[in-house]
């Protein structure tokens, strides 16, 4: 849909926008700007700022387009949208949030993400503050305006709607696409798990949890290499000389610098937004995080940001071989790898580029799916393909990918870390793993 239509829909809502100082804003009557429209204005946003410029006789935007895209751009200016009021809100807040135990209450459970109905469990339990930023950040609830002002400061309140972030009503504040966890030390805001609309948007899960873990002590130079929330360049920006995080969707921008802001490295981060596959990466690094796209499409529609490529490896593998690394660097990875419970997974494509670049790589399982018609896992996985927008019901993909798995020999796609390292005996060694089981045991 054109921008143009988008603002005529809007108009015809009631809703109406309008850019301030490079900020998109809005105001609307309550309930007219519903989540779906949210949503569109949310990830078109550098498309609406361009449109509505032209439309006020403006002068030409510097942001490149942020809006729905059939690929990644090649590469882009960053498109900040922090200012030094918004920087001190952030301060004010994260010195609440350490008043307020939030930090030690998620580190406590253990809360990767996974386990947001144990906090939910918690909440009742838990008074004041604490349960106000528990109830408002982690578990996308309102909370009423007066409690939430406690833990937010109004600048940032504000800043968070203009990105449509959050929204208010009469009586409350909710942040419907955000959650906060706590990742390694980290406070990171990610995609909120019952925000249906964009489930491609700020993706964290337990991979990012186990992936993280292997990048405690990053130490050097250091790249987040399909970045998202930043939440690898966080962890590895604790012992790092320096960090440069890639990510092509835009529409992350908010998101992103909001968490380099709370973890105060925005000043200190390289944030570049373009295509990993074309930016140019610079010197070799010490240490490198990939979490590719890695869903593997088997030859059916997903959207870029999660696309993996037929067996999940395009993107991955593509990103590995052009990544500069320093002779005594290393690299960590997430891997969806298919293969069958006879040959483990798959890795040739990872041995010639093992060859290729004269690395030792290591491959651990650490769980698998069961790639079988009828399968419980089978039938997640379709329900995944829906979720991401694939055309057709969890049974017609169901069927779908069942007769293409059939006749291929592969039976399984097996969760894996993936530790690279340069060597004068190239090749991969698969450790053990588990044959069966959650698809990550992290
Ligand atoms: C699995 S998520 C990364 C999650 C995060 N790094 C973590 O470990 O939790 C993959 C990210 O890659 C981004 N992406 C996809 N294709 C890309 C490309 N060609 N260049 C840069 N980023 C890309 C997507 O927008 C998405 O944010």
């Amino acid at each position: 849909m054109p921008a143009e239509d988008l603002l005529a829909r809007l108009r015809a809502a009631d809703v109406r926008v309008w850019e301030d100082g490079g900020v998109l804003r809005y105001s609307a009557p309550p309930g007219a700007f519903t989540p779906e429209l949210r949503h569109e204005v949310f990830r078109r946003k550098a498309e609406l700022l361009v449109l509505l410029r032209k439309l006020t006789n403006s002068v030409e935007p510097s942001a490149p387009s942020g809006g729905p895209q059939p690929g990644p751009a090649a590469t882009g200016p960053r498109p900040s949208g922090v200012t030094p009021r918004l920087h001190r809100a952030v301060e004010e807040f994260r010195l609440r949030l350490q008043r307020c135990g939030l930090p030690m209450f998620l580190a406590a459970h253990g809360a990767s993400g996974t386990r947001d109905a144990d906090l939910a469990a918690a909440s009742p339990e838990l008074g004041g503050r604490l349960a106000t930023a528990l109830d408002l950040l982690v578990l996308s609830r309102w909370v009423p305006a007066a409690d939430a002002a406690a833990v937010v400061p109004p600048e940032l309140v504000e800043h968070l709607v203009a990105e449509g972030l959050a929204e208010t009503d009469r009586d409350g504040l909710r942040l419907p696409a955000l959650r906060l966890v706590e990742h390694h030390g980290q406070l990171v805001f990610v995609h909120a798990v019952s925000w249906a609309e964009v489930p491609c948007f700020g993706y964290y899960g337990p991979d990012s949890a186990g992936l993280g873990r292997l990048l405690l002590g990053a130490r050097g130079r250091c790249l987040d290499l399909f970045a998202s929330t930043g939440a690898q360049a966080l962890v590895m920006a604790g012992t790092a000389r320096e960090v440069v995080l890639v990510e092509a969707d835009t529409g992350m921008a908010p998101v992103t610098e909001l968490n380099l802001l709370l973890a105060d490295r925005f000043d200190t981060a390289e944030l570049i937004w373009g295509d990993a596959l074309k930016v140019d990466l610079g010197e070799p690094f010490d240490t490198v995080s990939v979490n590719a796209p890695m869903m593997p499409s088997f030859g059916l529609d997903l959207p870029w940001r999660a696309d993996g490529g037929p067996d999940g490896c395009r993107i991955l593998e593509a990103g590995l071989r052009r990544v500069p690394l320093a002779p005594h660097g290393q690299v960590f990875a997430d891997a969806w790898l298919i293969g069958s419970v006879a040959h483990g997974p798959s890795v040739a494509w990872l041995e010639r580029l093992a060859r290729e670049r004269s690395w030792s790589v290591t491959v651990v399982p650490t769980g698998s799916t069961r790639l079988e018609p009828g399968h419980l896992d089978a039938w997640a996985m379709a329900e995944t393909f829906v979720g991401y927008g694939a055309g057709g019901s969890p049974q017609s993909v169901h069927d779908e990918l069942t007769a293409l798995w059939r006749g291929t020999g592969v039976d399984r796609s097996f969760a894996c870390l993936v530790h690279a390292r340069p060597s004068d005996e190239p090749g991969v060694t698969v450790l053990p793993g588990a044959a069966d089981g959650p698809g990550w045991r992290l």
